[in-house]
């Protein structure tokens, strides 16, 4: 009796090690020194559903970062995976220049009309492709007008927009671009944005001390730049920083005055999680640009899209030359898949998303996180908007060992979190229950304790 009941332990255990030499001698993981993993070995998933995801173990935990924000309807939706099988019956993917189909169509008109402002889509496959793509047009649309000065581009510091060359040379976050420095081009950062850790701080609604310096930058620069590129109201991989609404409305004012294109990277703020369908909303703003990915499927395939302006698509309209058309292709833009993915994603957001309760609940998670840093006395600068709640662990008590520590005991404990630096964040699914925000910060709040308060 008791060799049948270890068997299957031991078994498992094999298993599991088979499995994760296997993926060591063979892969190379993204953001990851890989030596660390021999010591500390990958998690094999089995499952994921809702805000969990399942080891083969039988091992639990909250995704509490929906998977690099991607997860925003959380893992296993029915419906997008009924949507996903549907179009899969029909057909998987077609080239998307010169076809069409019913799936793409009704995305467009659906996603056009959703977004304000905008006339036009282009779609295209992970996030920093549609940067990408924004940065480019925003260049060629001056050339087709015959204007070579404007030819720069702005970003916020401390931004950050993805990893290809042209998305890392308008980010500033991090360490993400200090070695490749030679392969990027010059843009120069804007510095002295307003930050605030919630709504209700002063600078939210009014930053006109900041804007005088910033407007004095912009000034010196304003002939050169064709572009200002920006992550509408919270920065994430820039540590969750959260700025003001009246910095991104006046910004959008000034960028109008001086006909230089806004263009709003919602990649991660975009589809609700800053607890408006779109970070722009915020500052009642629309932009020339806006890069759409991650949430667009609820993170279910890399699929992502550029809106832009009827003046801007005219920019390219009915022109002769071959130099003047927009050469950009991605062999799984508008992926049939992805397409209906985003569709089914859309019509859940647009029709039958519980807004009220959704509102509730990221005053929940905000207040679980205050709890929190209360409780350990480790945290400052509680701060949070929509479904995300971070904070900073103090200077004094930080070290990355201590950090790495934390993340193996929350893991332990039954949540998956990667700190930024010295920043603790959730960023959990939309769908988040309270219950599960509960075990979250019952497993943040031991691992800090155990890692920090020694
Ligand atoms: C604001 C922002 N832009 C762009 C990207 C790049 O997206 P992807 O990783 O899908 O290329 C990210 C990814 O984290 C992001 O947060």
């Amino acid at each position: 009796m008791r060799k049948t009941l270890r068997q299957p332990k031991n078994l498992m255990r094999l298993t599991i090690h088979i499995l994760q030499k296997q993926d060591l001698d063979y892969r190379w993981h993204p953001c990851t020194q890989m030596k660390s993993l021999e010591s500390h070995p990958p998690f094999i998933v089995k499952s994921a559903r809702g805000s969990y995801i399942e080891g083969i173990s039988g091992h639990r935990v909250i995704d509490g970062i929906s998977s690099w924000w991607c997860k925003s309807l959380g893992h296993n939706h029915p419906r997008l995976k009924s949507a996903l099988l549907k179009q899969a019956h029909q057909f998987e993917h077609v080239i998307s220049a010169s076809t069409t189909h019913q799936t793409i169509s009704n995305l467009s008109e659906l996603l056009v009309n959703f977004v304000p402002g905008m006339g036009k889509v282009f779609y295209a496959s992970e996030g920093a492709s549609a940067v990408e793509i924004a940065l480019k047009m925003s260049l060629h649309s001056r050339l087709n007008q015959g204007d070579k000065t404007k030819n720069k581009f702005l970003s916020l510091a401390n931004g950050y927009h993805g990893e290809t060359c042209g998305a890392l040379s308008v980010s500033h976050a991090g360490n993400f671009r200090k070695v490749y420095r030679s392969l990027l081009f010059e843009c120069l950062p804007i510095e002295g944005i307003p930050y605030v850790n919630m709504q209700n701080d002063n600078l939210w609604q009014d930053c006109s001390g900041q804007w005088r310096a910033i407007q004095d930058f912009l000034q010196i620069h304003h002939h050169t730049i064709t572009a200002i590129i920006l992550e509408p109201i919270v920065q994430g991989a820039g540590n969750m920083r959260i700025y003001s609404q009246d910095f991104l409305r006046r910004l959008r004012v000034w960028t109008k005055k001086h006909d230089i294109h806004l263009i709003a990277d919602e990649i991660m703020t975009g589809m609700g999680r800053t607890g408006k369908m779109f970070g722009c909303e915020h500052a009642t703003i629309t932009p020339d640009f806006m890069c759409l990915g991650k949430g667009l499927t609820s993170g279910w395939l890399p699929f992502s899209a550029v809106l832009t302006t009827t003046e801007i698509y005219n920019c390219f309209y009915d022109k002769t030359d071959s130099d003047e058309i927009f050469y950009h292709s991605h062999t799984h833009s508008g992926n049939a898949l992805g397409a209906a993915l985003a569709l089914e994603t859309l019509k859940i957001m647009k029709d039958d998303f519980d807004w009220d309760g959704f509102t509730e609940r990221t005053t929940y998670l905000l207040n679980s996180f205050q709890d929190i840093a209360d409780e350990t006395k480790v945290l400052s600068n509680v701060r949070g908007i929509g479904m995300i709640a971070a904070a900073d662990v103090h200077q004094d008590v930080y070290s990355l060992e201590r950090m790495n520590e934390m993340i193996r005991i929350v893991f332990q404990n039954g949540a998956l979190l990667r700190p930024l630096g010295r920043t603790v964040y959730w960023l959990p699914p939309l769908t988040i229950e309270k219950k599960t925000i509960d075990e979250l910060k019952d497993a943040t709040g031991k691992a800090l304790l155990y890692a920090f308060k020694k």
